[in-house]
This record gives structure tokens, C-alpha cells and sequence, in this order.
């Protein structure tokens, strides 16, 4: 803690002194906040423990395995009894503890393990403990008779934490005891992760006093001695040391400390890492223990690994400092760090030292699962008393996840359970509530168990759940008419078979549908069904087109007003469109496109593959949203075909195909940069309608160049809406589970925080601007600066234009005009989503882009390059 911030400090405790000293009282009194486990202890048994005084309590109730050992009776120690039982899992990987805890309190965690040959083997076991989903620590390196504690600083966001000991294929894991103490909030810095102690130090004890811990740590910190090698000068004091900050570190450590024997000389310590990637804290903590007379002076600066952290420093008279520093580690086996407490030329006094701790910075990545979806499994799982090993979280680490069930893993977001397989899991009673609470699941089997009651109505509001599994139980009642409509519609398949006291007119013919491989009546698909139940919020509208007619100046409105409905075909009608499927017009990610006729209109038709539950779900989306979407620069639906298993959309022709295939030069002619902003400005007008023309705004997730369609006069429309989500909320933000859209085109935002809104497709659409400014691929391995992104911000830059631009324009462009494309797509791809523009703002920029296009076709000119440049975006310049 810098001197400032200790004044500030002193400051707001003699304001609030109050209140600080009824805590600090309160913590000095008691144990309060602790959680002291001692492992393999008889159930309900508690005791003191002789040489602290701590409470230790057995660990029955947060672990449902392993076995109560007692290491041999030459281990047992007489006055630190919660060394003398263990708990060992020689079944299973993975065993967990579960602790309930205050969420978001900073807490030292400390797991204790002393082998004591409690098996007889005399061979020390080597595994790992895992916090949650997360590597804590490899244990390793004990003798029989050495007492391990692993110490860990962890803010837990959950109100429960797991411990887990990993089989690694050394031996039986094991544990001793587990220790949960609150630290202060202003304490340790864990800003970048949890904090692993690597060292905690008292200076200047003699030998005989081998250190501290609680009771005189309040925090219950186990300072162990370190052994004075000759350089140093023990230093001590009879009185007190002010410790009542942050840190609390004890009086009694603080009232001894060290200096080197000769007056010039730094106070160096060393210690190793396993490598140069870790992080170290080290926390140093100063008191002075002398009263110095007026004409002396102790002033040092300290330096970790070479490295300034603090300079000219004097510590006070019987009051402790703190200084908190960094270092990166220098490397592996061998390689010491340092650090170094060096006089300053105005100090008349070498350094001192009372004590100091060091810890290794753990990044814990791995995220626990939705806390909902832990909430409702563990319901499930105490509600059926199922019998798996069910322990730690469900799904992570995902080699570990839970038996029968699966997750879904995005970026950086908690993992979802998505299915949930009970078959023949000896389940009793009725169908729990609790299921309805796995709000992202798909599909769920709890087929052949002894199920009592009726199905409920739940069952039929679960979003996602696309396939029901309820064979071989003993449901009665009748089946609930909206599952019975969700199952015609073709939402959700539903297995009911040999239930027998089930009520209804159920077909159990297996040979009927075998996608499912087990009974599905029928699929039927109606068009009123899909819009009703496709989005929770049915009720989405969008501006006419036509009220818009005015800024969209010289509009035919021609093409607005394609049929409200899209007409339903057969299958076979379908086979006739396409004639047999003969023509393949492109391959997407769930389907087939071909070729087809409705009279004299050509028609693409998109086939949905068969087996692809996701291509359905997006079918779903795709069919709602264009039932519901209408405006000239998105493609229209002429209609759908969903006949069983095969299931269609028919849509407009697009006779030119799609705009990256003009870019990248697969089509022989080349398109001129007045086309270019044409086309740009009509597929923004398409996304602009899609934010601001529908109620509540659709986003299109999916904006790129090949979902840019040209039709036979090179109009451009935005087209699959396979992926598109419209969000009741006011701001139009939500946080998505998925990340779906096409990598170079994600804003990097949205992919770090899920966050969904507006500014994620005006991103993708800056990119689509800049394939058509400068015609490169979005992505290229054969390139240093392989996304566009990249190398056009490189290229901006150097500030060479003519560089950026398509060299197939031959220069035939007006340079006013391409630099006001790049400023906006430089503004559109702004790696912060406040300082995108609104698709809005760049309708009205394109077509002042194209304005200045059309005023006069000029030859380039260097000049009017700088003119431009004065002209630019703040950002550019
Ligand atoms: C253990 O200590 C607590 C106070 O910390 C006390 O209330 C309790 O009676 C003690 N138990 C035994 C068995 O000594
Ligand atoms: C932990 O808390 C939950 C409720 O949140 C409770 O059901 C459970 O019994 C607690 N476990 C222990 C060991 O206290
Ligand atoms: C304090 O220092 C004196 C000598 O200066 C020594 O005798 C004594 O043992 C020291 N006390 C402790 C607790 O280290
Ligand atoms: C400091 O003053 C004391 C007398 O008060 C004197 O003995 C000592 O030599 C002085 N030390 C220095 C470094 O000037
Ligand atoms: C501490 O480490 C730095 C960086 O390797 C090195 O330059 C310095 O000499 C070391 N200090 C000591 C006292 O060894
Ligand atoms: C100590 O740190 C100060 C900065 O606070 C610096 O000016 C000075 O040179 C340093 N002295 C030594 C000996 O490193
Ligand atoms: C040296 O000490 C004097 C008096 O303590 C102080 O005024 C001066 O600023 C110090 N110089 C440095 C470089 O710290
Ligand atoms: C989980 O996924 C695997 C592999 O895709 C599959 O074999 C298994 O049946 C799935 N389990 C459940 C419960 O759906
Ligand atoms: C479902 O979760 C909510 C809160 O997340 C909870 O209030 C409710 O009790 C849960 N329902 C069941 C049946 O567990
Ligand atoms: C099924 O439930 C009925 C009553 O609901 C009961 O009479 C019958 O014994 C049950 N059958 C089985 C196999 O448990």
C-alpha cells in the first residue's frame, strides 16, 4: 500500500472508525467466516483443536465419497489433530467437495494433505486438486511425515466452491483437512486472477519460534520462519505494531524483522518458477522497529527482478506498510527470481524487512456451467437420488462432465446443458418441475424408469426441447393438447409408448418414422403454427415499406408488395419446380440451393438435409421472419414446402448470383465503383429496415458478401435469415449462449461478451464494405495480415490509397468518393461498438458517397489526395 493510500486510509478509518473497530473486533474475537473441514473425521463429530483453538468439523456432509482413513499412530500428532484422519478416493477420477460460501468475498483457501503411510504403502501418492472446473495445484514431493498446505487467495462468484482431487495415475488422491478464511476486500490484489502462494515469510524469528498462525493471524495466514544465513542483523521490538489495515498482518510478526549485516548491502530474496508465462505477486510488509534518532534516516527503493517497483520508501515507527509488486517470472528449472531492498545514497540505515509473501498469478479460464442449469440438475439429482457420479460441475471440465448429459460450449460463456439422458436410471415418482428450470435443452430421454402421474404442461413451454423420450413408465392422464399441437406442428418429437395407463389415441407403430428411431405420429407443419410458436414474442411487426417510399427517393415500389402469405407445396410439386433437382445453384451451411420454375418466374429452392436439427431450427427462423419482413432489398419467400421429412424454402431468383462472387473475380465482369456503392447502399437500406423498421428490431447476425444477392438488374437484397434473432428488449441488446456468424465478419466485441445488438452487424457490414473497396478475400492464409481487418487498418495506415483500392478499377473511381467508403467502413469496423455508426448514418453516408461519384467522374489527382485527408474522420488522421 502506497503512503497516500495509507493516509487515505487512516483518513476514512478515523471516520468510520466505528465501524472498523466492531469488525476488526469481531474478527479478532471469533472464528467467524471460517470453514474448517477436517477430512475423514466420524459424521457429525467436532472438536478444538489444541495448538489454534480452531473448530474443526467433520467433512461429511460436503462429500458423498471416498473413504475415513487414520494415518499410522508414529504420524499422529497430539496437538494438531486435524492432521491425524484423511479422507482417500481410490474410486472414481474425479472426487468433489461442495462448500457452501459467501459468493464474491475474498477468501484464503487452504487444502492440507499429510500422507502418514495411512495405506500402508509407504509410497506418497501424486495427484491434482482442482478448484471448480480449474487447476489448482499438483500435489507432489511428500514424505510420510510432511505436512502439505496448498493456500490460495479466490474470490468465488458462486455461493458454493468445489474441491476436486484428480486421479493422475500416481496413486490414491487423498486430503487432509480444507480451510476457508475471509480476507478483507482491499486485500491481494486478484484483479488478474486467483493468487497461489508460493511463499509466507516472518524475518528476524529466532529458531526456536518456528512461526505464526491463528490465533495470532486473524486471518488464520501460516507464517513459517526463515532461517537468518548470516547476512542479516535480527531486529525486534517488545511493542505493538499498528497492523489494523488491509492486510492485518500480525503485531507479533511485524515486531521482528531483518537487516543486512553490512550497511551498504541490498536485502536480496530468491525463488523459482516453473516458467517464464507465470506471473508473481509479491507483497512486502515494513514496519519500523527502531526509534531512530533525529540525524539518522532509513530510506530504501525495492526492484523485482531488476525491475523499479516502489522507490524511497521509509517505513514508519511501529506501523505497518504494505507494498504490493509484480514480477514476471524469468524463467523455468534453475532461473531465480528476485527481489531487492536497496538503500537509497540518503539513508543512514541499511534496509529491513519484517516479512513477505509471494504468490503465483492463476488465470482460472474454465467457467463453471449456468448457474440456473447447476441450480436445476442438482434439484434433479437430489429429487431421484441418482446414483451417478455426479460430482463437481456438470460441465466442465469437459472431459469430466457429468455421465448422461451434454452441454454446449461458447467462447467465453458458461456452458448449457442441451440434453439430459435418465433412461434406466431406476428414477421413482413423477416427472420433476425442476426439469422445467434447463431452459437451453433439447433433448431429454427419461425413458424405462418407474415415472408416476401425468405429464405436465411444462413439458410443452420448454423452448428448445425438440425430442421427448417418456417409453416404459407408468404416466397416466392424458397428454396436455399444447404438447400434443408443438408435437403435429413438428417442433418436437415425443416417444409415449408403453405407458399403459396413458389415456389417448397412442399409435406405438415403430417402422412409421424411423428419423427418430423411435415413435413419432406425424410431422406436420402449418404455416399458422410456425408463426405463432416460432418466437416466444409473436408479435413483431414492421414498417410498411411503402410509408418509407419518400427516403428512399426514386423507389419502385414494385417489388414491396410480394404476397403477404408464401404459398405451401408438395414435395412432389417441389421435384416438378426443380425439375428433378437438375440444376445446383450452391451449397449452404444445412442444405442444398437449386434451380427452378413457377411458371415463368425462376425460383431458388433451398432443401433443408434431413437430420440437421439445427438447419430445422434455423428453417423455423428463416420461414417466421420472412413471413413477417418485407421490404425490396431482402429477398422474398414465393414459398415452402415441408412434407414429412423434406422440408423447403422458395425464394425470388437471384439471376446474378451473389456479390462476392463479383469481387473475387470468378464472374468475368468487373463492377464499377458507382456499382459498387449502389449495391452497398441497397444492402444497408435492407439491414437498416431490419433494425429500425421492425418492432423489436431483428438482428441479422450473418451479414457478409455471399448473403448479398444480385438479381438480373444488379439490385442487391440481403438474404439468409437463418440465424437472425429479434430482441423484446428496449436497447435491442441481448446476451446470447451462441456465437454464430461467420469468422472474419464477428465483431470482435460481440465475441468477447455476447452481447448481441445493433453494432455486431454493422461490424460485419464495415467488413463487406471493405471487400468492396478493395476486392480481397476476408480471410486468406497467404497473407501476413490475414483478415481484411487487419491489413486494411495496416494499409490505412501508410495512407496510401491507391494501395487500398481494387486494382481492377484501373483508377477509374473518384478518390473523394472511395475515401469517404473508407471513412465509413474504417467508423463501421471501430473495434468499440459506440463508435460504430447507426446503419442509418450509413445509408445517409453511402449516398453522399455515391453523390459525389456521380458529380464528376475525375482522374486522380494528388492534390485532392490531400485534400481528402483533411477531410477525414478524426480517427483516420
Ligand atoms: C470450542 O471453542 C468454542 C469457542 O471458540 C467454545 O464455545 C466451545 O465450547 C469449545 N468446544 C469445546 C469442545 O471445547
Ligand atoms: C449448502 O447450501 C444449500 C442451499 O443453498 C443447502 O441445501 C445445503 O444443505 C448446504 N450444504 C451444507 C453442507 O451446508
Ligand atoms: C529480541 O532481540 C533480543 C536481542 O536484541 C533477543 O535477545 C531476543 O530473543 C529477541 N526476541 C525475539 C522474539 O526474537
Ligand atoms: C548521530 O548523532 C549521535 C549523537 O546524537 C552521534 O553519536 C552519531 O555519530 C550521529 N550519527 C551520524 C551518522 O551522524
Ligand atoms: C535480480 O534479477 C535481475 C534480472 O535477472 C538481475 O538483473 C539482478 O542482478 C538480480 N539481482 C540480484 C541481487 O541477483
Ligand atoms: C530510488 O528510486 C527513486 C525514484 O523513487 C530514484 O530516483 C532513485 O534513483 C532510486 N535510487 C536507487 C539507488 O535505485
Ligand atoms: C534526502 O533527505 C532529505 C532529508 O531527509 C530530503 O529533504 C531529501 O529530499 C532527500 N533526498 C532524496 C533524493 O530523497
Ligand atoms: C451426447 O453426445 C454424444 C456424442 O455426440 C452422444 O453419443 C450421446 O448420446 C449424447 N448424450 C446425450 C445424453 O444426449
Ligand atoms: C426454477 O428457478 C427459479 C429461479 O431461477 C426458482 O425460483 C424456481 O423455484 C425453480 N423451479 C424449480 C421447479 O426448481
Ligand atoms: C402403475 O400405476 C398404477 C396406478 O397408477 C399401479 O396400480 C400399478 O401397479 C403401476 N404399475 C407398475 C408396474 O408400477
Amino acid at each position: 500500500m502506497s503512503r497516500t493510500m495509507k493516509q487515505l486510509f487512516l483518513f476514512a478509518a478515523q471516520l468510520g472508525g466505528f465501524a472498523l473497530n466492531l469488525l476488526l473486533l469481531v474478527h479478532a474475537q471469533d472464528q467467524s467466516g471460517f470453514i474448517s473441514i477436517d477430512c475423514g473425521l466420524g459424521e457429525d463429530s467436532r472438536y478444538n483443536e489444541s495448538s489454534t483453538g480452531i473448530t474443526y468439523i467433520s467433512d461429511e456432509n460436503f462429500v458423498a465419497t471416498g473413504e475415513r482413513k487414520l494415518v499410522l499412530p508414529e504420524y499422529i500428532r497430539k496437538y494438531s489433530q486435524s492432521y491425524n484422519s484423511l479422507r482417500s478416493f481410490p474410486e472414481g477420477i474425479r472426487n468433489c467437495y461442495k462448500i457452501n460460501v459467501t459468493s464474491k468475498t475474498k477468501y484464503l483457501i487452504r487444502a492440507t494433505f499429510l500422507y502418514g503411510n495411512y495405506d500402508e504403502q509407504n509410497e506418497v501418492p501424486e495427484f491434482e486438486i482442482h478448484l471448480g472446473p480449474n487447476l489448482w495445484d499438483t500435489v507432489n514431493w511428500l514424505g510420510n511425515s510432511k505436512v502439505k498446505h496448498t493456500d490460495l487467495i479466490h474470490v468465488p462468484l458462486r455461493n458454493y466452491v468445489h474441491v476436486c482431487l484428480v486421479k493422475t495415475g500416481s496413486g490414491v488422491p487423498f486430503i487432509t483437512a480444507i480451510a476457508l478464511r475471509p480476507l478483507t476486500d482491499a486485500s491481494y490484489n486478484t484483479v488478474k486472477g486467483s493468487l497461489s502462494l508460493i511463499g509466507r515469510r516472518d524475518i528476524g524469528l529466532t529458531a526456536d519460534l518456528r512461526g505464526y498462525r491463528y490465533p495470532d493471524d486473524i486471518h488464520d495466514r501460516i507464517w513459517n520462519y526463515l532461517e537468518n544465513q548470516g547476512a542479516w542483523t535480527n531486529l525486534n521490538t517488545s511493542s505493538t505494531i499498528n497492523s489494523e489495515f488491509e492486510y492485518q498482518t500480525p503485531s507479533v510478526v511485524m515486531g521482528t524483522a531483518a537487516t543486512p549485516k553490512s550497511s551498504n548491502d541490498a536485502f536480496n530474496i530468491f525463488w523459482g518458477s516453473s516458467d517464464d508465462t507465470e506471473v508473481h505477486h509479491v507483497y512486502l510488509h515494513f514496519a519500523e522497529v527502531e526509534k531512530l534518532q533525529p540525524n539518522q534516516s532509513r530510506q530504501f527503493n525495492i526492484t523485482t527482478n531488476g525491475e523499479l517497483c516502489h522507490g524511497t520508501l521509509a517505513p514508519d515507527y511501529l506501523s505497518t506498510t504494505t507494498i504490493f509488486c509484480t514480477a514476471e517470472s524469468l524463467g523455468g528449472s534453475g532461473v531465480q527470481n528476485n527481489f531487492s531492498i536497496i538503500k537509497t545514497g540518503n539513508s543512514t540505515l541499511p534496509p529491513i524487512l519484517n516479512a513477505y509473501e509471494i504468490y503465483e498469478v492463476k488465470e482460472f479460464l474454465i467457467s463453471d456451467t449456468n448457474q440456473e442449469d447447476v441450480e436445476a440438475i442438482t434439484n434433479i439429482k437430489s429429487t431421484y437420488n441418482i446414483e451417478k457420479n455426479w460430482q463437481g460441475d456438470p460441465c466442465n471440465p469437459q472431459v469430466y462432465s457429468w455421465d448422461g448429459l451434454n452441454c454446449s460450449y461458447h467462447a467465453n460463456d458458461p456452458p448449457r446443458i442441451i440434453s439430459l439422458n435418465l433412461s434406466s436410471s431406476g428414477l421413482e415418482g413423477e416427472i420433476s418441475s425442476s426439469l422445467s428450470n434447463l431452459t437451453m435443452i433439447q433433448t431429454l430421454d427419461l425413458s424405462n424408469n418407474n415415472l408416476r402421474g401425468s405429464i405436465p404442461e411444462f413439458l410443452s413451454q420448454m423452448p428448445t426441447l425438440n425430442v421427448l423420450n417418456l417409453e416404459s413408465n407408468n404416466l397416466t392422464g392424458s397428454i396436455p393438447a399444447v404438447l400434443i399441437d408443438r408435437w403435429k406442428d413438428g417442433f418436437i418429437s415425443i416417444s409415449l409408448c408403453e405407458n399403459p395407463n396413458l389415456s389417448g389415441n397412442v399409435s406405438c407403430d415403430k417402422k412409421k418414422n424411423r428419423k427418430y428411431n423411435f415413435f413419432v405420429l406425424m410431422m406436420i407443419v402449418s404455416v399458422v403454427a410456425l408463426s405463432v410458436l416460432l418466437l416466444s414474442a409473436a408479435a413483431i411487426w414492421c414498417r410498411a415499406a411503402s410509408k418509407r417510399k419518400r427516403r428512399l427517393g426514386n423507389s419502385t415500389d414494385a417489388n414491396v408488395a410480394i404476397q403477404r402469405k408464401g404459398r405451401r407445396f408438395t414435395y412432389s410439386e417441389i421435384v416438378q419446380i426443380t425439375e428433378e433437382f437438375k440444376r445446383v445453384l450452391g451449397k449452404g451451411g444445412f442444405g442444398t440451393v437449386y434451380h427452378g420454375h413457377i411458371d415463368d418466374t425462376q425460383v431458388a429452392v433451398k432443401m433443408l438435409s434431413p437430420s440437421s436439427v439445427q438447419g430445422f431450427q434455423q428453417f423455423l427462423t428463416e420461414v417466421d421472419l420472412l413471413m413477417r419482413v418485407h421490404h425490396r432489398n431482402l429477398t422474398s419467400l414465393v414459398g415452402y414446402c415441408n412434407d414429412e421429412t423434406n422440408i423447403g424454402l422458395i425464394y425470388e431468383y437471384m439471376a446474378n448470383g451473389n456479390l462476392r462472387e463479383h469481387l473475387s473475380g470468378s464472374r468475368s465482369n468487373i463492377l464499377s465503383w458507382g456499382d459498387r456503392v449502389q449495391i452497398a447502399i441497397e444492402a444497408a437500406q435492407g439491414l437498416e429496415y431490419l433494425h429500425y423498421g421492425c418492432s423489436p428490431p431483428i438482428i441479422h447476425r450473418d451479414v457478409k458478401s455471399t448473403n448479398i444477392l444480385l438479381n438480373e438488374k444488379f439490385e442487391a437484397k440481403l438474404s439468409d435469415f437463418g440465424i437472425s434473432r429479434s430482441f423484446p428488449t428496449e436497447n435491442g441488446t441481448h446476451i446470447t449462449t451462441t456465437v454464430a456468424g461467420t469468422p472474419g465478419y464477428l465483431d470482435p466485441e460481440y465475441y468477447a461478451s455476447n452481447r448481441l445488438n445493433k453494432e455486431s452487424d454493422v461490424y460485419s457490414f464495415g467488413i463487406v464494405l471493405l471487400e468492396i473497396i478493395t476486392s480481397r478475400p476476408v480471410f486468406s492464409r497467404t497473407h501476413e495480415r490475414s483478415y481484411i481487418s487487419e491489413w486494411f487498418s495496416f494499409m490505412l495506415q501508410k495512407g496510401d490509397i491507391y494501395s487500398l483500392v481494387d486494382p481492377r478499377l484501373e483508377g477509374k473511381f473518384n478518390i473523394n468518393s472511395v475515401w469517404k467508403a473508407v471513412e465509413i467502413a474504417n467508423a463501421c469496423v471501430s473495434p468499440t461498438a459506440i463508435e460504430r455508426l447507426s446503419m442509418s448514418q450509413v445509408v445517409a453516408d453511402l449516398k453522399e458517397c455515391l453523390a459525389t461519384q456521380l458529380a464528376r467522374a475525375n482522374p486522380r489527382h494528388e492534390t485532392e489526395i490531400k485534400d481528402s485527408i483533411a477531410m477525414l474522420h478524426p480517427s483516420l488522421r
